[in-house]
C-alpha cells in the first residue's frame, strides 16, 4: 500500500505574505527566476537588514518586501513613514560586475525605472526630482534610498531602497511641505492595483534598465532622465549642511552628477547629502 503523506498545513493555507509572493512571482513570468523574493510581514527597515546581512551571491537579485517597517529610513537621515496596505515597501541587492559604472548614476537610474514602471500602469505626469525622488504633479509619489555595501574585495553591491505610497490613510500626517500623493490618486482611483503587480511592473523596468547602465553606462539613459526633470531649466537651491547654492537646473550629466548653472558658471553638484528645492518655497 503506498504511503500517504499528510498535507503539509502551510502549503494548504499559506500566509498572506507567501500568497504575496507567489502572485509576484507570477507576475514576473520569465524574470522570476532572475530574483530571490522574501516577503515578510514586519522587519525594521528593508534596507537595513539587507545591508546588515546581505544574503549569499548565487547569481539572483535579492529582493526584500515588508508589509511593515518598523523604523523604515528616508534620505538625510529622515524617517520614512508607511502604513501597511498603503504604502510599498521594498529593497533590492544589486551586484555588479568589476569594472561597471560608477555608482553615482544608479539612484537616477533607479528613479528612471520607477517612473517608467508607474507610466506603464496608466500614471500621467511622472516627473523625477534629481537625484531620485518620484513627483506627480509636484507631489511625491514615491522615494528610493540607496546604500552602498563596501566593496572587501567584492564586486560592488548596492541595495536600493523603494517605498511608494499606495493609498495614504485620512490624516496621515506626513509632515512635507513639497505635498505628497500616492497611487490610488495619480491613477483617479479608489483602489490602487494590488502591490504584487506594481512590484512586478518596478522590478521589470529596474532589471531591464541596470542590464542597460552596467553595459553602457548613465550616458545611455540620461535622455530618457532629462526628460521627465521635474525642474529643468527652473530656478533651483541646492541645500547642504554646509551652504545653499542658487543656479538653473541645467539637466544632469554624464555621471548623473547635477548641473546648476550659477552666475559664477556651471557646477556639477554630486547628489551625496545635499537636496535640491525651488527657489521659491521651502519644499525638501
Ligand atoms: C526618501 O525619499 O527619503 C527615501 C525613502 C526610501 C524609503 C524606502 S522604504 C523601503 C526601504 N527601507 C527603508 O528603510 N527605506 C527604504
Amino acid at each position: 500500500m503506498p504511503l500517504q503523506s499528510s498535507p503539509d498545513p502551510a502549503a494548504q493555507n499559506p500566509s498572506p505574505v507567501a500568497t504575496r509572493a507567489a502572485e509576484l512571482a507570477t507576475a514576473l513570468g520569465p524574470l522570476a527566476g532572475d530574483f530571490a523574493l522574501d516577503w515578510v510581514s514586519e522587519c525594521a527597515s528593508t534596507n537595513t537588514a539587507l545591508v546588515d546581512a546581505p544574503p549569499a551571491d548565487d547569481g539572483r537579485i535579492h529582493v526584500l518586501v515588508a508589509d511593515r517597517q518598523r523604523a523604515g529610513r528616508g534620505r538625510r537621515g529622515r524617517q520614512w513613514l508607511s502604513w501597511e496596505g498603503a504604502s510599498l515597501t521594498f529593497s533590492t541587492l544589486w551586484r555588479f560586475s568589476p569594472g561597471a559604472p560608477a555608482p553615482a548614476g544608479l539612484s537616477l537610474v533607479a528613479g528612471l525605472a520607477l517612473a517608467r514602471a508607474l507610466e506603464q500602469l496608466g500614471v500621467q505626469g511622472v516627473q523625477l526630482k534629481w537625484p531620485n525622488d518620484v513627483l506627480v504633479h509636484g507631489n511625491k509619489l514615491a522615494g528610493i534610498l540607496i546604500d552602498l555595501l563596501p566593496g572587501r574585495g567584492r564586486p560592488p553591491a548596492a541595495v536600493i531602497g523603494i517605498g511608494l505610497n499606495l493609498r495614504l490613510p485620512a490624516g496621515h500626517g506626513i509632515e512635507n511641505q513639497t505635498g505628497v500623493t500616492d497611487l490610488a490618486q495619480a491613477l483617479e482611483c479608489d483602489a490602487p492595483p494590488a502591490s504584487a503587480a506594481v512590484l512586478a511592473g518596478i522590478l521589470t523596468e529596474m532589471h531591464h534598465l541596470f542590464h542597460t547602465y552596467a553595459a553602457a553606462g548613465f550616458p545611455a539613459l540620461r535622455g530618457a532622465w532629462q526628460q521627465r526633470n521635474a525642474f529643468a531649466d527652473l530656478p533651483v537651491r541646492i541645500v547642504s549642511d554646509q551652504d545653499v547654492r542658487i543656479g538653473i537646473c541645467a539637466g544632469v550629466d554624464d555621471d548623473g552628477a547635477l548641473l546648476l548653472r550659477t552666475d559664477t558658471g556651471m557646477q556639477r553638484i554630486l547628489a551625496g547629502d545635499v537636496s535640491l528645492r525651488p527657489l521659491t518655497g521651502d519644499a525638501a
